[in-house]
């Protein structure tokens, strides 16, 4: 059977993406392959947002060579933001490619998808001994092509974005703000939701500005409208901008995760705790702003986890700069921050700026690590001894027989699985879990029961210890 790989780097818009190109492909008559070695074509989204970005897709090129080697017939893709950023080059920096589609042209994608399948006969023949060289190349990235995808969808309510902040590339490969509508926004939302989704995120890069001029909703509008739909069991969105929250979003948030419809987590990143350098990163915000959305934030929404993203090393930081940083990070205790040492990218004001030592960023992210990891590590050391309810991922990547799942804080879980297997999951992706062990990567436990829906009764799961007693 004709199937499409899809290896996804980078962002939720990037996740957003590859599973629009699933179902250009679906519809197209392909199955989404779960591995590599079943892929007649493979597809790359790639992101360049930093210099390791790029590089980690130029690697992945180069070792999928042997993949065109070994059987001409697969079709090769790069699509993403580092397709938008090289589409003059790319094709001549890496010939044996069969595309290169940047990303305003997902649909051209889709097309090229759809005049391909002929290519691939109904009967594949057996290639299964130049494919199982193929597996030794393994899979990367995030394949949206796992039995539980259809669990988690991305609905875009925003393209580009035109912040400009001084070390951003995204702007420059995603184009300017561009809102979808509502009722277009809603009609995917209730696609998905018919399709299976159990958690909708509703993505952008500065989501919370989103604005529809025909009807004037904003985002708290929006959110309204989407936990309103019918079908709907968890909500939630990714990435605000501290600019652009305001009152009524942090009340809207409040009374939706008191329905028990929104995750309780919110993610606003922060960048940085020094005045001059968020002046210098154009973030739109002070530090003392900051703290005043969190504030804002905490009065409608005590409980959530509260996660950021943080950039050390910005051309400029000085230590006391940093000492800021690390000062605001011991005081928020993040539940989870991203953490980056800056990265120059072509095209951006900071790029040509004069730069801190490579040696500086490293020891310093280092540094910020240690403060935000003990703030994680505590969030998670709460949920010891309690019982929480988390979407399952899947076979965790470190050991098969364990489950992964995410909580609605967004903590990863594993668990031993049990007898539990796919048909079960597929009908009943919520696992309820006791916590014993708490990590800095997160929590174990034992999985006592499963649910369909999030608001469901959970049906208990017999335990292996409950059978050995039984014996
Ligand atoms: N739109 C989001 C973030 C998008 S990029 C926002 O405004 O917060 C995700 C994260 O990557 C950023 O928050 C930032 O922390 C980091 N990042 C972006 N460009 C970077 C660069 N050139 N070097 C290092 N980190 C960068
Ligand atoms: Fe990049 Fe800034 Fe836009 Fe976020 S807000 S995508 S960091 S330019
Ligand atoms: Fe990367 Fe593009 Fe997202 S550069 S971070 S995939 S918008």
């Amino acid at each position: 059977m004709a199937s499409v790989y899809i290896e996804t780097f980078g962002c939720q818009m990037n996740e957003a993406d590859s599973q629009y190109i699933a179902d250009r492909a679906r519809a197209s008559g392909y199955e989404i392959a779960a591995t590599l070695s079943e892929a007649s074509v493979v597809v790359l989204n790639t992101c360049t947002v930093r210099d390791n970005a790029e590089r980690r897709a130029y690697g992945r090129m180069a070792q999928l060579k042997q993949l065109k080697t070994a059987d001409p017939a697969i079709k090769l893709v790069v699509a993403g933001c580092l397709a938008e950023q090289d589409r003059e080059t790319m094709r001549d920096s890496v010939p044996f490619l069969d595309g290169v589609f940047g990303t305003r042209e997902l649909g051209r994608l889709g097309d090229a998808l759809a005049t391909w399948r002929a290519d691939f006969p109904e009967d594949d023949v057996d290639l299964s001994e130049e494919r199982s060289l193929l597996r030794a190349i393994g899979g990367t990235g995030d394949c949206v092509g796992d039995a539980y995808a259809h669990a988690r969808a991305f609905v875009n309510v925003q393209r580009g974005c035109s912040y400009y902040c001084t070390y951003c590339i995204v702007p420059h490969v995603r184009g300017r703000f561009d809102n979808r509508s509502v009722a277009e926004i809603v009609a995917e939302c209730a696609k998905k939701l018919a399709s299976g989704a159990r958690q909708l995120t509703l993505v952008g890069q500065t989501v919370n500005a989103f604005k529809d001029s025909a009807s004037g909703a904003d985002f708290a509008d929006l959110l309204e409208i989407v936990a309103a739909l019918p079908g709907i069991d968890r909500l939630t969105f990714l990435t605000s901008h501290p600019k652009d929250y305001t009152p009524k979003l942090a009340q809207t948030m409040g009374a939706l995760g008191a329905r028990g419809i929104l995750e309780p987590r919110f993610h606003l990143p922060v960048q940085c705790g020094s005045d001059p350098i968020l002046r210098r990163m154009n973030r739109k915000y002070t530090v003392a702003q900051y703290r005043e959305k969190i504030a804002m934030f905490r009065e409608h929404c005590p409980d959530w986890a509260l996660t950021t993203d943080l950039i050390v090393a910005f051309p400029g930081e000085t230590e006391s700069d940093f000492e800021a940083t690390l000062a605001l990070c011991d005081e928020m205790a993040f539940a989870q921050a991203f953490m980056f040492v800056y990265s120059p990218r072509r095209g951006t004001p900071a790029a040509l700026w004069e730069q801190i030592a490579p040696e500086i960023g490293t020891n310093r992210l280092k540094r910020l690590a240690s403060v935000v990891d003990a703030g994680v590590r505590a969030w998670h050391e709460r949920k010891r001894g309690t019982i929480v309810r988390a979407l399952v991922q899947g076979p965790s990547r470190k050991d098969r027989t364990k489950l992964a799942a995410k909580t609605g804080d967004n903590v990863t879980v594993i668990a031993p699985a049990g007898d539990l297997d796919e048909s079960v999951l597929r009908r009943s992706p919520w696992l309820d879990i006791r916590i014993d062990d708490a990590f800095t990567w997160g929590v174990s436990g034992e999985i006592l029961g499963v649910a369909s829906r999030f608001d469901a009764a959970a049906a208990p799961v017999a335990r292996a210890t409950i059978d050995l007693l039984a014996m």
